[in-house]
């Protein structure tokens, strides 16, 4: 192979319920590939040259070594070696389109795409869970903590539950296909590390069980094929009641929500992008206009009607 082409789509982590367990890929319904590209092809120099463009270049590093695509390169390159492999040299190109900061797995988008395109071209000598180990370490090293909430449904598609046991990092659940997932980004940006620190560190007895209670009805709920109470379920107590300061205009947004018909809403990520699941079409427009009209903080801002992805990453070229 000389030459690959990797998109990796947008994905919400946590999706309420399942604080770093649970994430979901988005698919807009306009066709629109909301997501990160990377490229890899033959270099004739040594290493990794990193070529950067897209919408939201110019929030990235000046330095394309400080990239963490660039990091991907280096962590595949060691793990091949442990492996007695030798990464190739090469020149890879990230299409930046999610902007960072944003709740929308935008670090996850660039690392999945990354790996998976350096793997595809030397013949993917890793199979899907240790190049998912790669990419949450690396996710990690970025956010302060390991969480596969974004790369594992950025990478595999669709509703994933995280169960990082030996062999297997996450499980699909069934999803309901005829929600539609409202996502908005306001054009702010919040770091993922600042939103983990904000958060207690130790949380009470009632909210332990209360997020136990709610994360296994949801799960339930999906096997059961019982819509009312999947989203009776998708409710937050670990994260949403200390991040939602971070965004502007929360608890109205959230109001208008519901005003319109929404199932849930939640926090997508450590925010501030926000999801809201619609049961109907003509529903997820009015609430797509209303984001636009009122919770749209700057022209960076962007809403969408969305579905699961449950493509996940995919060779486009
Ligand atoms: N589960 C992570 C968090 C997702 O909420 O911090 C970050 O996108």
């Amino acid at each position: 192979m000389e030459k690959v082409t990797v998109f990796a789509p947008a994905s919400i982590g946590n999706v309420s319920v399942g604080f770093d367990v649970l994430g979901a890929a988005l698919s807009p319904i306009d066709g629109e590939l909301l997501g990160d590209c990377v490229t890899a092809e033959a270099y004739a120099g040594d290493g990794c040259e990193l070529v950067c463009k897209g919408r939201f270049v110019d929030k990235l590093p000046a330095d394309p070594k400080k990239n963490i695509v660039y990091g991907c390169y280096e962590a595949f390159a060691v793990a091949l070696a442990a492996r007695g492999g030798e990464a190739r040299p090469l020149r890879l190109t990230l299409e930046k389109h999610l902007p960072i900061g944003s709740g929308l797995g935008s670090s996850a988008a660039s690392i999945v795409a990354a790996f998976a395109a350096i793997n595809a071209f030397h013949g993917n000598p890793f199979d899907d869970d240790s190049i998912l180990r790669l990419m949450g370490e690396l996710e990690g090293s970025i956010s302060g903590a390991v969480h596969y909430d974004n790369v594992a449904p950025c990478y595999l598609g669709g509703l994933q539950l995280m169960l990082e046991r030996p062999g297997q990092i996450s499980a699909g659940l069934p999803v309901f296909d005829e929600w539609y997932w409202v996502s908005a980004y306001p054009g702010i940006t919040v770091s993922t590390a600042e939103a983990r620190a904000i958060l207690p560190k130790h949380y009470s007895r009632s909210d332990i069980v209360a997020h136990g209670r709610h994360i296994a009805t949801f799960v339930h709920a999906s096997y059961a094929g019982d819509r009312v109470l999947a989203a009776e379920a998708l409710v937050d107590v670990v994260a949403e009641p200390y991040r939602k300061q971070l965004i502007p205009r929360f608890d109205t947004m959230k109001q208008a929500m519901v005003a319109e018909g929404a199932l849930a809403v939640g926090i997508s990520g450590s925010g501030p992008s926000i999801f809201a699941v619609a049961p109907t079409l003509p529903q997820a427009q009015r609430m797509e206009a209303w984001l636009k009209q009122h919770f749209l903080q700057n022209e960076r801002g962007f809403a969408h009607i969305c579905r699961i992805d449950t493509r996940g990453t995919r060779v486009v070229e």
